[in-house]
């Protein structure tokens, strides 16, 4: 036996975001987003889903804070409709909208509970995207005049400020895999959008400044480990290439205030040209307050050549798989949090979201989902000794509270610690969620 202990201020909180779980699209002002449109593109999400009522927490957000007060947790992350708030992106504020965040931010607060709040989690207001979206410098601005409104409206309720969650899901996911909203396959395309995104968040941290407002600022990446699968110069390199996709090509240019020439180099190889202006890159690396770091799963690679801009591959080396079919890869949070926290200086880091999927349904009222139980554990232990190695972790966030709309696989993939039956809206707590509960109030667990 031993004990896994966290310092008594570590911060627990769960996550959700906008569009997976808030419904009522059509209500209270709301604009139509690249989501909605998308999600009703035929053959674009499993069984033709769509977030049309999702969990209902538009209207069923007082459950939902319940859910979370007796949890226990410090935060919760959500994540603001910019349509909700700009229905046409830019132009008249809809007060409705912000009402909406108000009474929703207030019922945290009066819970005890802080409010992190995450401004763009995929919802661009459809409106943008008619004018090229992201790859159109005007929805820098736009989002900049969103993020203004949106300070000023909440100063002093929101203290924790995201600006973007997964750029590389935004960018590379969206626009040159085409798995996600607007869904193109053009890596120019997304490689114009990865920059735009973070200029967007350098001017959104000037904003925030210039507001002088208490509280602090960060972004959240996603990232995944890629461990060589021999000791192999070329496998070594190979892996090296892959996590830059995800790692350096986000972290540089906001750290270093630089993009990485060799990931510069492998876009131009595949036709892509980084098109920057005077000034970007020292907007860009605005210093932050924390980064969030969104860690699920990694992958053992090698080199092989062609199999992708990178000349990479993934070698299946057996590693257990949660329901979505990702590796269930533990050490690979620790080594990433290693990673970043030597490349990147040690600045805070709180772990915006990891989890996992399991489909457990109920039976007889309980959810029995031990695999998601062992991978949270797992995973804890890796963050617990990345503290202990000095990371400088400030606060942890599993995702999700709730089951919840999973984009590309809609209702099929289930990664919350509270069951939602989309018939019925019923929310059951799964065996997770009690454990969860119980680390959060001990500050330890034992293994
Ligand atoms: C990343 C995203 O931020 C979130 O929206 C998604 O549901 C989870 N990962 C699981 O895929």
């Amino acid at each position: 036996m031993a004990i896994i202990q966290f310092p008594k201020d570590m911060k627990w909180g769960v996550a959700t975001a906008s569009y997976q779980i808030e419904g009522a699209v059509n209500e209270g002002g709301r604009g139509p987003s690249i989501w909605d449109t998308f999600s009703k593109t035929p053959g674009k999400i499993v069984n033709g889903d769509n977030g049309d009522v999702a969990c209902d927490s538009y209207h069923r957000y007082e459950e939902d804070i319940q859910l979370m007060k007796e949890l226990g947790i410090n935060f919760y992350r959500f994540s603001v409709a910019w349509p909700r708030i700009f229905p046409e992106g830019t132009g008249e504020v809809n007060r409705e909208g912000l009402d909406f965040y108000h009474r929703f931010v207030d019922t945290l607060i009066e819970n005890g509970i802080e409010p992190m709040c995450t401004l763009y989690h995929w919802d661009l207001p459809q409106a943008l995207q008619d004018k090229g979206g992201w790859d159109n410098r005007e929805t820098i601005d736009a989002f900049v005049n969103y993020a203004e409104v949106m300070f000023k409206e909440f100063k002093g309720k929101i203290k924790h400020w995201i600006t973007f969650n997964e750029p590389w899901c935004v960018s590379f996911l969206s626009n040159y895999v085409g798995a996600h909203a607007p869904g193109y396959q053009d890596l120019q395309l997304a490689v114009n959008v990865s920059h735009h995104l973070l200029v967007a968040h350098g001017k959104t941290v000037i904003k925030f400044r210039e507001l002088g407002l208490e509280g602090q600022i960060g972004y959240a990446p996603n990232v995944e480990w890629n461990e060589p699968y021999s000791d192999n110069q070329e496998d070594i390199d190979a892996c090296r290439r892959a996590g830059g996709f995800f790692i350096e090509w986000f972290f540089d240019p906001v750290f270093k205030g630089s993009y990485p020439q060799f990931m510069i180099d492998i876009f131009e190889k595949n036709g892509a040209v980084l098109k920057m202006q005077d000034g970007d890159l020292e907007v860009i690396s605005q210093p932050i307050d924390f980064i969030g770091i969104n860690y699920y799963t990694g992958s053992v690679g090698r080199y092989a050549e062609g199999k992708s801009i990178f000349d990479h591959e993934r070698v299946d080396t057996g590693y257990l798989k949660t329901d979505i079919g990702w590796n269930i890869y533990p050490e690979g949070f620790y080594k990433v949090l290693k990673y970043i926290s030597e490349q990147y200086g040690n600045i805070p880091i709180y772990i915006t979201e990891n989890g996992s999927c399991y489909n457990d349904e109920p039976i007889n009222g309980v959810v029995k989902d031990e695999g998601r139980i062992n991978y949270l554990q797992q995973h804890l232990v890796s963050l617990q000794r990345s503290m202990e190695s000095g990371v400088n972790i400030k606060g942890y966030t599993s995702w999700s509270l709730l089951d919840n709309f999973e984009w590309a696989e809609g209702y099929t993939m289930r990664f919350g610690l509270v069951h939602v039956n989309y018939r019925t809206l019923e929310r059951t707590k799964k065996e997770s969620y009690y454990w969860y509960k119980q680390v959060i109030e001990n500050h330890f667990f034992e293994v």
